[in-house]
């Protein structure tokens, strides 16, 4: 009940939140993909919705319900195909918030038949880059305040500096992965980090994370936008 008294910081507002893994075919069988639940994204989009904002939320392959009150779910597969529909629902957003991960690589050549194996010798597959929804978004020149994640092993304050400077970035959220924290994690702890500015959300549940990273969004989109 005391969720219906928070402030609707994002009245009035559509935020665009992308989330889970993208699945990058190899034949009818098989996929490159990766490790993230969506569970951080789908909490980020349930938070923007408690906070008064029309969601859309794009999502990756991820066995989650889409949070009460989003206004929009477009579900997909391979980070082509997130990226086709990030950019065709930014037009109409006011905020644009990044939380999927998306595969950079994708086969070159997806087989219509399964693959079969040849017994004694070592296969290759020839991937080929695939494009950056956010820089993508970043390079038009009207476009949502941009926010990404960083998940990162190691370094990940640098990595973060740099990917909110080179992909043109308002906000960056990182996160270390690993120690129980991140991808197939409950938890999470986040740093954000802005033109000027940073500030540490200690580990938390998603939520909780998400909760504290829509209220610093929409101060920030205040701050630069109005
Ligand atoms: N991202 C994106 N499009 C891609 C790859 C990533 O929009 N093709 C976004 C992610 O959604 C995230 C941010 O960029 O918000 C950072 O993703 P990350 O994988 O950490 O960065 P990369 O630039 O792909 O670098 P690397 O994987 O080498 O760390
Ligand atoms: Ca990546």
């Amino acid at each position: 009940l005391l969720a219906s008294f928070g402030s609707r910081e994002l009245a009035g507002l559509h935020v665009l939140v992308s989330a889970g893994p993208t699945y990058e075919d190899i034949d009818p069988v098989r996929f490159i993909g990766n490790r993230s639940s969506g569970r951080m994204g789908f909490a980020v989009a349930a938070a923007a919705v408690q906070a008064g904002a029309t969601v859309t939320l794009i999502a990756g392959p991820v066995s989650l319900d889409t949070p009460v009150g989003v206004a929009r779910r477009i579900d997909v597969r391979s980070a082509a195909q997130m990226h086709a529909a990030v950019l065709e629902a930014a037009a109409g957003a006011d905020i644009y918030i990044g939380a999927a991960a998306v595969g950079d690589y994708r086969p070159l050549n997806v087989s219509a038949q399964k693959l079969k194996k040849q017994h004694g010798a070592d296969w290759s597959l020839q991937l080929g880059e695939n494009p950056d929804i956010l820089a993508s978004l970043s390079a038009q020149t009207a476009h949502p305040f941009l926010v990404g994640f960083a998940a990162e092993t190691h370094d990940v304050a640098s990595y973060a500096q740099d990917k909110l400077r080179r992909k043109g970035l308002d906000m960056i959220a990182a996160n270390q992965v690993g120690e129980g924290l991140g991808f197939e994690a409950s938890d999470n702890a986040l740093t954000l980090y802005w033109d000027g500015g940073a500030l540490e959300l200690p580990r938390a549940s998603k939520p909780e994370l998400a909760r504290q990273l829509i209220a610093r969004v929409a101060e920030r989109y205040r701050a630069v936008r109005s």
